[in-house]
């Protein structure tokens, strides 16, 4: 992320409507700042012309403040170094897993690199815990990619990109429990990975929810009889069931009660350009068939 770039940016536009709205001219863009003559529109510059002219002192404060708005609203501070960085917690098969090289691999990865080509940046991945990733937005890291369920809770500090997956919460069981519906789930010890939609459903049934960084740990606790169940989402509870089979089995949530969940990028709030770049990116990777491929590879086979 390169604040500087954005600052000079921002500074250059202030200074081209300053010198624009001086002279009359209605035309507020500068010449030499194609990036943000290409989305912002001429209705806006007229306005924000209109605005700047009535008072001197007003004028140039305006300005700045509209120039600042434009720059912001077209060229996303996260992509104008070339790199988008983006965050993971590589503990979710098949939207995330660390492969055999110990580089974070899955269909999220897979699908960030086909953002990244299609918006012309290079892609970083950090892997950090889940429960940081909302919070390291707009900071450590320019967006997040982790089979992460849109919530109003995750609203509030984030924005989210069109969904592109449907999940929903599933029950990992002993082969031999007999939890079967809601009302088993009641008081029972219930292992999650923290901060997760699993953990919040959790939190519904009872006061015991054991909270780990990896789900597997908890599924590996629930075998050695430390918790009763796990709550996961439906692709990694099946991948774990496959995992240990014989030993677990992983029931649909539907069967509890839990409602579906659709899965998102999580962007900066505001960063509107990013997020249009990112849901034009998205949109096109489903159009020309890269998703259903990502699904094949990564999902399918699993
Ligand atoms: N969908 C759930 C949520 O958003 C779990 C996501 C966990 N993802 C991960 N990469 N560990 O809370």
């Amino acid at each position: 992320m390169k604040k500087f770039l954005a600052a000079t940016l921002t500074l250059a536009l202030a200074m081209t409507m300053l010198t624009a709205c001086a002279g009359g001219d209605k035309q507020a863009q500068g010449a030499d700042e194609p990036a943000v003559q290409e989305t912002a529109s001429g209705e806006e510059n007229q306005e924000k012309t209109d605005a700047a002219a009535s008072g001197e002192q007003e004028a140039s404060q305006d300005a700045a403040e509209d120039a600042e708005d434009a720059a912001d609203a077209a060229v996303s501070e996260a992509l104008a170094d070339g790199v988008l960085t983006v965050g993971t917690n590589a503990e979710f098969p098949p939207f995330e897993y660390v492969d055999d090289n110990g580089e974070p691999d899955g269909f999220d990865m897979g699908l960030v690199k086909a953002i990244g080509e299609k918006l012309g940046v290079e892609v970083t991945v950090e892997n950090m815990e889940f429960d940081s990733l909302v919070s390291s937005i707009g900071n450590k890291i320019d967006i997040a990619a982790a089979g992460m369920t849109v919530t109003p809770e995750r609203s509030k500090t984030v924005d989210f990109s069109d969904s592109y997956y449907e999940a929903v919460q599933f029950v990992i069981l002993p082969a031999d429990s007999e939890i079967a519906q809601a009302s088993d789930l009641e008081g029972k010890t219930i292992g999650v990975q923290l901060g997760t939609t699993g953990d919040f459903t959790a939190e519904e049934f009872t006061e015991n929810v054991s909270r780990y960084n990896k789900a597997v740990d908890a599924v590996n606790d629930m075998i050695n009889g430390r918790v009763d169940c796990v709550i996961v989402d439906r692709n990694p509870a099946m991948v774990f069931e496959n995992r240990f089979e014989g030993q677990v089995v992983a029931l649909d949530g539907a069967q509890f009660g839990f409602e579906p969940e659709e899965y998102a990028i999580a962007i900066p709030k505001g960063d509107t350009a990013l997020l249009e770049a990112v849901n034009g990116a998205l949109e096109e990777i489903k159009a020309d068939g890269t998703f259903d491929e990502l699904v094949k590879t990564y999902i399918e086979a699993e």
